[in-house]
């Protein structure tokens, strides 16, 4: 099984709704380790780098405007497959399909407004977590 490292973004909507300590404790208690944390207002250029792949989504201003409105939380988490498990304790984009007991599923009813962000794979894993932390920021 391999110890992985991944990003977690706590959005906009879940700092502004007080859900920080809520949406954390679910990975700690999970047994998933913070490595990096820190509050941040998401420049526009990181939020683009973060996006690009959503550049041609009818959805992407809206995404982009969203993300850069008000501060986020930024996390690196590692731990046993943690990139799939980070995804799972979040629940899925849609809030029709997201599982109770997710996060999504207990917090949001919205697919843009949802919350929470995780890497999809140890590539995405790895370039995203450049985009918001330097090496010396993690421990
Ligand atoms: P996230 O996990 O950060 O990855 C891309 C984001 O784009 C997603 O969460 C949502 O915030 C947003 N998103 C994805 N699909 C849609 C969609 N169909 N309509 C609107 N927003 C979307």
């Amino acid at each position: 099984m391999e110890i992985e490292q991944t990003l977690i973004l706590v959005k906009p909507d879940g700092v502004q709704r007080g859900l920080i300590g809520e949406i954390i404790s679910r990975y700690e208690r999970k047994g998933l380790k913070l490595i990096g944390l820190k509050l941040l207002q998401l420049p526009l250029v990181k939020a683009e780098e973060l996006y690009a792949i959503h550049k041609e989504q009818p959805f992407y201003d809206r995404l982009i405007e969203f993300m850069t409105s008000t501060p986020i939380v930024a996390m690196a988490v590692e731990g046993k497959n943690a990139i799939k498990l980070a995804r799972l304790i979040n629940g899925v984009t849609d809030p029709l399909e997201s599982a109770p007991g997710s996060i999504r599923g207990d917090y949001s009813t919205d697919i843009t407004y949802n919350l929470v962000h995780a890497s999809d794979c140890l590539e995405n894993a790895k370039s995203e977590l450049a985009i918001l932390f330097s090496p010396e920021e993690l421990c």
